[in-house]
């Protein structure tokens, strides 16, 4: 497959990472009470295995190597980990609590850095 339809389909799921992280925060501030719907509890994870596929199918396709010839993509690899952590805290904190937002402005903060990593490359 070429690269720039594998690259297209990766920041397609990157955009669906976005928008369910926000859904499922937003949700659960406007209703503390009510447990997130089943669909968005399962269709994150696929997304996100989906996102790494593509990612990794890139990198092997574009021979970018993580702290070896593609720096950047090493930093983009650890800020995803963080996300990862980040988010699982902030979903399972209290909604509207102090803990879920400071892990909600962190969670964007990781994807920005991530996407400012994967745009502009810069070590
Ligand atoms: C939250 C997670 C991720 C976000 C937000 C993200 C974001 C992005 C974005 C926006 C691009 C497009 C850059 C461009 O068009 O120039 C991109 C490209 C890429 N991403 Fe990701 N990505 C994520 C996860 C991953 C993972 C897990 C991997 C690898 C295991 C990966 C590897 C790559 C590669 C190799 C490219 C192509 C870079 C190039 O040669 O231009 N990404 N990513």
């Amino acid at each position: 497959m070429p690269f720039l339809a594998i690259k297209h389909a990766h920041v397609t799921f990157v955009v669906i990472t976005i928008i369910l992280f926000n859904l499922r925060y937003f949700l659960r501030v406007a209703k503390p009470n009510r447990p997130l719907p089943t669909v968005l509890k399962i269709v994150p994870h696929i997304n996100d295995t989906l996102l790494l596929i593509t990612g990794l199918w890139a990198m092997s396709v574009a021979k970018w190597v993580p702290f070896g010839n593609a720096h950047w993509l090493g930093v983009k690899l650890v800020l995803l980990v963080v996300y990862i952590i980040v988010g699982s805290i902030t979903m399972r904190a209290v909604p509207r609590s102090l803990k879920s937002s400071i892990g909600y402005l962190a969670g964007l903060a990781c994807i920005a850095a991530i996407v400012y990593l994967a745009y502009v490359k810069p070590f």
